[in-house]
């Protein structure tokens, strides 16, 4: 059987080193498990359940069909102090393998996860905040680079992942643009032990996204995407087609359109990364796989040799 080893891959006992990504409302557990099936590192936001419950139910299903690595996102201060505290007991009570916190310290959950040895991945756009993470208890930190989709950075991937490598004791995880198999050539040769990419697998048939959301992603240009905080007040890239004020420049008056009913933050207004551009028809989790699996392949074998 093929398979693509790393370190932190071999760790989690993943066939190829790549993660679905967890997104706001669109990840689900469906992915998780063709993920799962497919030999990479599925994940979702616990938030992604309406409630506790919800969540839950979801965790029991997972793992009433696999029995494989997979993760859940705590979004430390986006969510309600309360449900983080149940959903991360609820992680632990059910053995997720790997916990991805974002927006927050991680230092408490991070020292609670490892007690029942569990992994715990924390995402970053900047040095700062990965030697932050590392001191947190992080086993692997997730360098956002420019052009991701979600919350993104702007430092290119060709500097983020080989600056964050060079300066941290812990694996680096590339995130940010990618969606095919050269890519992921490249990443792991620019240091990473991980390849988490969230945009390629929004155009994958089990993603909770809209069908037309869908359809963009396989259409896009990189010039489809803007990098705007007018929707959050975090930076961020998005479709521009689903922005209501395409003058997304005018700050204020981009934030007054999405103010005033343009649509809800992230559910009507899309979030994609530039990898939109290489990300050309919408699959099964298996076939994306497997393509990306080939293309990594070829372009290994088609680089030019080093003649001594
Ligand atoms: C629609 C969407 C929603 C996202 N929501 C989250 C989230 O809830 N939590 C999080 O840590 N990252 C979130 N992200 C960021 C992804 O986890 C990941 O860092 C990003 O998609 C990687 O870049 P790529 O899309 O270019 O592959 C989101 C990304 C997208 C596209």
């Amino acid at each position: 059987m093929s398979r693509i080893r790393t370190p932190l891959a071999d760790r989690l006992g993943l066939r190829y080193p790549f993660v679905s990504a967890p997104m706001f409302i669109i990840s689900n557990k469906e992915m998780i498990v063709a993920c799962a099936e497919a030999g990479i590192l599925g994940s979702m936001p616990s938030l992604n359940l309406r409630t506790h419950e919800e969540f839950r139910e979801a965790l029991a299903w997972i793992r009433a069909r696999t029995d494989r690595a997979f993760a859940i996102n705590l979004t430390i201060r986006l969510t309600d102090p309360e449900r983080l505290e149940r959903d991360f007991e609820a992680c632990l009570e059910f053995g997720v393998p790997v916990l991805i916190t974002s927006y927050g310290n991680p230092t408490e959950l991070a020292r609670r996860a490892h007690e029942k040895g569990v992994v715990v991945f924390h995402d970053v756009i900047n040095l700062k905040h990965a030697l932050k993470a590392q001191e947190a208890g992080a086993d692997a930190i997730i360098g956002v680079a420019a052009g991701a989709g979600g919350h993104a950075g702007t430092t290119s991937p060709f500097v983020l992942v080989p600056y964050l490598r060079e300066n941290l004791r812990v694996p680096v995880i590339a995130a940010g643009c990618i969606a095919t198999g050269r890519q992921v050539a490249a990443s792991l040769s620019l240091g990473a032990e991980l390849v988490y990419m969230g945009t390629r697998f929004i155009a994958s048939t089990e993603c909770g996204a809209d069908a037309r959301y869908k359809e963009m992603v396989v259409n896009g240009a990189p010039e489809s995407i803007v990098y705007t905080d007018a929707v959050s007040g975090v930076h961020a890239n998005f479709l521009a087609q689903t922005l209501p004020d395409t003058k997304i420049e005018d700050r204020a008056a981009a934030q007054k359109a999405v103010q005033q009913g343009g649509g809800k933050k992230w559910k009507d207004i899309w979030s994609a990364g530039q990898g939109i551009a290489l990300a050309r028809d919408v699959k099964p989790i298996a076939a994306i796989v497997d393509d990306i699996a080939r293309e990594y392949a070829d372009a290994v074998r088609g680089l030019p040799a080093f003649e001594p």
